[in-house]
């Protein structure tokens, strides 16, 4: 038998261009006469029952706007077979057939959980900031959370130069280089550090020396944040105390995450939930949808959760290239 109600969630970080993609969800779902219900807060509803009916009019004036508004969730609990159980319950009880689940890797290993132990039709839209997702080559919020990023890097840029000053700036990305590589690069950075390039110390004071011996005033170093969030004060110090050099320090955080979506994510949103949705409501399941090129592409979450999307560090070299 066919789909009648299907459920849409977001899980994991916000990511600006998410409400875009609940927008697709819904409305492509309508054209098909499908219902959505939206699971509130991730997982974390699907364990509670916190389910709220969707209509197409309900997605008015909200394509623009950051955040979500079915809330997400970091779910401890949904990491036990047991609230899994509770949960595919609860998707019962609320007679949905099938979800959309809009989120990065963790989320999408508890869709696949809720296959393998429940055999619960999901289909996934990568939302992240961090584009780590494997099995595509961008995610949901990214090009909004590198563009918030540079902006405000180009405003430490100002004031770096005024003071002759060096200037580390701590960017998102818990396992993953790809804003602090996509800024390094736009913001015309010195170095750009990631979990995938961990430079020694003293190769960084050296550079730095060098740079000023070459005439130049001000530097900016880029560091994804990784595992640690706050290294950017280790490294200070450590170049303080190595060279003399005075450094300042630049968390850029949550801000990151906020926003109005760019026209790319409102239009990556809009392609991937509508084909996420007419692909759930044909049958597909445990699946992502995911971007090669400009094409969309339907990867089974098992890869996708199963392997790590590798780091980029063309756009390392790049960097240094250009920064002599
Ligand atoms: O996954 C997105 C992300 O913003 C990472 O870059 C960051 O490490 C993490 O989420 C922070 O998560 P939280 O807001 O739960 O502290």
């Amino acid at each position: 038998m066919g789909m009648k109600k299907i459920g849409v969630y977001t899980s994991g970080g916000d990511a600006p261009g998410m409400n875009a993609a609940i927008r697709a969800v819904v409305r492509a779902a309508q054209s098909k006469n499908i219902e959505v219900i939206g699971v509130l807060q991730g997982y974390v509803g699907m364990i509670e029952n916190k389910f709220t009916k969707l209509t197409a009019r309900d997605m008015a004036n909200i394509i623009q706007r950051g955040g979500t508004i079915l809330k997400t969730g970091r779910s401890q609990e949904f990491l036990r077979p047991e609230f899994r159980a509770k949960a595919v319950a609860n998707l019962k009880l609320n007679e949905i057939d099938g979800l959309v689940c809009i989120g990065g890797d963790g989320s999408f290993r508890g869709a696949q959980a809720l296959w393998e132990e429940h055999q619960v039709p999901i289909v996934g839209i990568s939302g992240t900031i961090d584009n780590d997702v494997y099995g595509t080559d961008d995610t949901i919020g990214f090009d909004t959370a590198v563009n918030t990023s540079l902006a405000a890097i180009d405003k430490i840029r100002d004031t770096a130069d005024s003071h002759d000053r060096i200037f580390i700036v701590e960017v998102m990305g818990r396992d993953s280089g790809y804003i602090a590589c996509q800024v390094g690069v736009a913001g015309g950075a010195e170095e750009i550090l990631t979990p995938d390039n961990l430079i020694p110390i003293d190769k960084i004071v050296e550079k730095l020396k060098e740079s000023r011996a070459k005439g130049k005033t001000s530097s900016i170093i880029i560091t994804a944040e990784g595992q640690k969030p706050g290294r950017a004060y280790d490294l200070a110090e450590a170049i303080r105390k190595r060279s003399g050099l005075d450094a300042k320090v630049s968390i850029l955080g949550h801000m990151q995450r906020g926003g109005t979506p760019s026209a790319h994510d409102r239009i990556l949103a809009s392609r991937l939930g509508a084909h996420a949705t007419l692909a759930l409501i044909e049958g597909k399941k445990n699946i992502m949808i995911g971007t090669q090129g400009q094409s969309l592409i339907e990867v089974s979450l098992d890869l996708v959760t199963k392997n790590k999307k590798p780091g980029d560090t063309s756009l390392i070299q790049l960097a240094r290239l250009l920064s002599v």
